[in-house]
């Protein structure tokens, strides 16, 4: 018997525009995301400056609004001068302790943000970074000409600002495998001294700062530097592949779906104890299902282990489902969550797998495609029944939905998420207490198993399919492992 769930919308109950940074993006120096990734000088597939042309077009398919760079934990032992200017020399990387060639630094990667349409979002070293150089990195960006800094920039070739308007103070500061790592006394401190210096240059910056859901660390970070903070940053990973890659299987991972809302919750009520609700926001800028695979240690074996992130079988319609439900999390908390950056933007666990001789969109592309190009602009208010998908002893919601509208409700699009590896879902949509009747047009990815994936041989095995709904009382059925944008 195919089971039933009712999606209710209520026009009446009003509805509130999102922000967009929430189809955000990060990019690392870790593996092939930079080098190999996005840029790469001699590529066929390049252009003068570098960039892989067949990355740019697929990301501006994506229409990312926000690149955050250059870390993650990489940005903790970096400094930013040493990736500016002619004859820059190599570093090596004590983050992921490999050779840092320094020819992707700040003017590329501020550039390569123009060429995709994104703004750039700079992610400072508070790891043995100091507010100086902190402050220093804002001058060389964002002022005209005041400074040595702001004149470097001039020298390198950019006489007008790159204007970055997104930084934030460090990176997982609170966890001992950071470099640089802090007692969440002394990160309240630091982080505070290092927002004033930045501020003083350039008072216009959006400022964030690590936190995370944890009310000793985050609550002391608001109450010694809130004032000066815009968001706060967390993290997600929900499948833990750092050290072993055994990917987990297509139910275990949804059944994790719902660890993404307990985060957004437990910092929202940190913020509001700290007296900040309304005006801090929350940048989960760090996100993806599968954390990334560096098994500890710096011999031939444990740098060589990271390829196992470029496996492209481990990004199946699990991916694709736990993101669609990751970014429906976010839009149901609209009012405090205001970016969101997938981990990270190409390679390693990215939605774009990046080859010599061209790309592979993963199932988690066509989500953020889908979302990033037929949401509407607004989210509205909608109530859920939906029957139990349970696996083991644990249980999630089968359908994960949220509505959105543009500003006058005249249109809808609804993002369904049919969890139930097995089976299709009745749906009944109801808006304004009327059933949906008529024909409805859709976008439906589900591809042709839970463990269905894209790779360079297949690269369209999952992609979404134009859809007809015959809606008769309100009826849509979802397909198994599905993810639907009914346009209402
Ligand atoms: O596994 C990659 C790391 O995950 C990022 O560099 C860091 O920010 C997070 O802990």
């Amino acid at each position: 018997m195919t089971p039933s769930a009712a999606v209710y919308i209520d026009p009446h109950r009003g509805h509130k525009a999102y922000n967009r940074m929430l189809f955000g993006q990060f990019l690392e120096h870790f593996h092939r995301q930079v080098y190999g990734g996005i840029f790469e000088p001699g590529s066929p597939l390049a252009d003068a400056d570098g960039f892989r042309t067949d990355v740019i077009e697929a990301l501006r398919e994506l229409r990312v609004p926000v690149v955050r760079w250059p870390g993650g934990c990489f940005v903790s032992a970096y400094h930013w001068l040493h990736g500016v200017g002619a004859g820059r020399q190599p570093s090596y990387d004590k983050a992921w302790r490999v050779n840092d060639p320094n020819t992707f630094g700040t003017d590329e990667f501020v550039a390569w943000c123009r060429k995709i349409g994104a703004e750039p979002y700079l992610c400072t070293n508070a790891g043995t970074g100091t507010p100086e150089e902190m402050s220093d990195w804002v001058e060389y960006c964002n002022l005209p000409e005041a400074g040595r800094w702001a004149q470097l920039r001039r020298a390198n070739g950019h006489a007008l600002p790159h204007t970055v308007r997104y930084w934030s103070i460090g990176n997982e500061n609170y966890g001992d495998w950071e470099m640089g790592a802090k007692t969440a006394a002394e990160w309240g401190r630091f982080v505070a001294e290092s927002a004033k210096m930045m501020k003083r240059v350039d008072p216009s910056i959006r400022l964030l700062a690590a936190a995370l859901a944890d009310v000793d660390w985050t609550l002391n970070l608001l109450r010694q530097a809130g004032q000066y903070l815009d968001m706060v940053s967390i993290h997600g990973y929900y499948d833990p592949l750092w050290q072993k890659d055994e990917p987990s299987d297509y139910a275990t991972c949804l059944l994790r779906s719902g660890q993404v809302e307990d985060a957004i919750r437990l910092t929202e009520q940190i913020i509001g104890v700290a007296g900040l609700e309304g005006k801090l926001g929350i940048a989960f800028d760090e996100w993806n299902l599968r954390g990334w695979h560096h098994p500890v240690g710096n011999t031939p074996a444990a740098i060589a282990a990271r390829d196992r992130n470029d496996i492209n079988a481990t990004y199946t319609m699990a991916d694709a489902l736990f993101s669609a439900s990751f970014l429906n999390s976010c839009l149901r908390h609209a009012s405090s969550v205001q970016m969101a950056n997938m981990a990270p933007v190409v390679n390693t666990r990215g939605p774009l797998f990046v080859h010599p001789n061209g790309v592979v969109r993963r199932t988690t592309f066509h989500v953020l495609a889908l979302y990033a190009n037929l949401l509407g602009s607004h989210v509205g208010d909608i109530f859920v029944d939906s029957p139990a998908f349970v696996h083991g002893n644990l249980s999630t919601p089968a359908l994960d939905a949220v509505a959105t509208c543009d500003p006058e409700q005249q249109e809808w699009q609804l993002a369904l998420v049919n969890r139930l590896p097995d089976r299709a879902l009745h749906c009944k949509v109801l808006l304004a207490g009327s059933p949906l009747q008529g024909v409805h047009r859709a976008q439906v990815l589900a591809g042709d198993s839970p463990d269905a994936y894209n790779d360079i041989e297949f690269p369209e095995r999952v992609t979404p399919r134009s859809v007809e709904f015959t809606c008769s009382d309100g009826m849509v059925l979802l397909p198994a492992h599905s993810v639907t944008l009914l346009k209402v």
